[in-house]
């Protein structure tokens, strides 16, 4: 039953056009997948939505868009080239099926039944040579979290912004991980997006700072629609941190897999910093109006931008006898609206329709549809979580009304044309 959710979601996001395997007419590749025009467009939004909310809406948090490549030592200093960045790896000696250690309670491979390999730790980074030759010396690594780009940009950003602290620097962008076992669809990919802020303050506000972001966060993903059951928050045990925190709290949401990590919440304390102060022989400190040295502690709330748009597309999954659709927040949902004529083949109504569409194209993404019937057309939408449907009939040519279908309920009311952007701002401005 629960996969059965996963498997239609996939199917779904195939046939609409949200999310395709990547090279998938040479048999695709494990761990990377393309997003098509609709799954494009809540991206899109997704990273919007978190900007302003993270950097558009604070005075004291700046963004930066750091290479993909960095010089390989910041992958040293960080600690990502040792075990820390590492996953416990088991081969198969019969089928040589690869397997992280932690997933496996057996010696036995759970393919082909044959013995499995002691376990080894296996970096994740993705290698590639920069430069003529491919050596040791032209090796570098595709990063493997964006917050390495934010950490050996803290002088930059220090001296050319000037902020006091407590002040963040925010990041989007991709990232790249050899995942042994990448899968449960987009949820663990070897190619994402992460959305990052690293939050810069005085070391004795740890606690302070912590639980603002926490309860911030939480507070965004409710905004963005999540159903508040599926959510929880979930303390890392001391023994399991990560190399560089001293405390991290996840996000989870109740996938159909079971609960898992949608968003972590890390108090890396000053370990960047340090660290890359020692190995670039630079000072990464922040200096108060008194002249005195403040080495900063880093709060990080960390979010993947597709682990998040599988989060929306399973929690926005409805089904009843007649329609599927989904319920997405007009914040997020690809087309806030879909303009219709009632009939494609008479010209006064289409024309009125398409003349409408273009209007409303110029505040909100807006979907066309004239094909099969109206009753079709709607379930179309509905599948895809256009939240309104506006339909030109032959009432509206005799009194400038139109009817707008709600996706959720299918409660239908008529609005004046000249109303309509009004009425849709105040509906798509209450919804975030
Ligand atoms: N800088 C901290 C960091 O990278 P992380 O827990 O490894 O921490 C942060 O990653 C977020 O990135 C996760 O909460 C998740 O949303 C997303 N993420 C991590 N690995 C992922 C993967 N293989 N595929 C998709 N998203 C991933």
């Amino acid at each position: 039953m629960v996969q059965e959710l996963m498997d239609k979601i996939v199917a779904l996001s195939k046939r609409r056009g949200f999310i395709f395997p990547s090279s998938e007419i040479y048999g695709g590749l494990g761990g990377f997948w393309d997003f098509g025009p609709l799954g494009l467009l809540i991206k899109n939004e997704i990273k919007k939505l978190w900007w302003r909310a993270m950097v558009e809406e604070n005075d004291n948090i700046f963004g930066l868009d750091s290479a993909v490549v960095l010089n390989p030592l910041v992958w040293q200093a960080s600690g990502h080239t040792g075990s820390g960045f590492a996953d416990p790896l088991r081969e198969c000696k019969e089928c040589h099926h690869r397997f992280r250690g932690d997933d496996l309670k057996t010696n036995v491979c759970p393919d082909c039944g044959g013995e499995l390999t002691e376990e080894k730790k296996f970096n994740i980074l993705v290698k590639t040579f920069i430069g003529a030759v491919e050596d040791k010396s032209t090796l570098a690594y595709l990063r493997g979290e964006t917050c390495q780009g934010i950490f050996i940009n803290f002088l930059n950003v220090l001296n050319t912004m000037r902020p006091k602290l407590p002040f963040g620097i925010a990041q989007i962008g991709k990232v790249f991980r050899n995942e042994i076992t990448p899968g449960n669809f987009i949820f663990r990919s070897r190619e994402f997006e992460q959305m990052e802020l690293e939050f810069f303050i005085h070391p004795q506000e740890e606690e302070k700072w912590f639980a603002y972001w926490l309860e911030k966060r939480f507070r965004w993903h409710l905004a963005l629609g999540l159903n508040k059951e599926k959510l929880r928050f979930y303390e890392h045990p001391k023994a399991k941190l990560a190399h560089y925190s001293k405390k991290t709290v996840d996000i989870e949401y109740e996938f159909p897999f079971g609960w898992g990590e949608l968003e972590g919440i890390a108090n890396r304390t000053d370990f960047d910093l340090k660290n890359h102060s020692r190995y670039a022989k630079e000072n990464l400190f922040y200096k108060d109006q008194k002249g005195q040295v403040i080495k900063p502690y880093v709060i990080e709330p960390s979010v993947g931008t597709e682990r998040l748009l599988l989060t929306l597309l399973l929690d926005a999954y409805h089904e009843d006898a007649k329609r599927t659709y989904l319920s997405f927040s007009p914040a997020v949902a690809p087309y806030k609206i879909a303009v219709f004529p009632l009939l494609a083949n008479k010209r006064t109504l289409v024309n009125l329709a398409k003349k409408i569409y273009k209007e409303l194209k110029k505040d909100f993404s807006v979907a066309w549809d004239d094909r099969g019937n109206i009753g079709k057309r709607y379930y179309a939408q509905d599948e895809i979580g256009t939240p309104w449907c506006v339909t030109v009939d032959f009432q509206t040519l005799e009194d400038q009304t139109v009817t707008v279908r709600e996706r959720d309920t299918t409660k239908q009311e008529r609005i004046k044309i000249s109303q309509l952007k009004n009425y849709f701002q105040k509906k798509i401005g209450r919804s975030t």
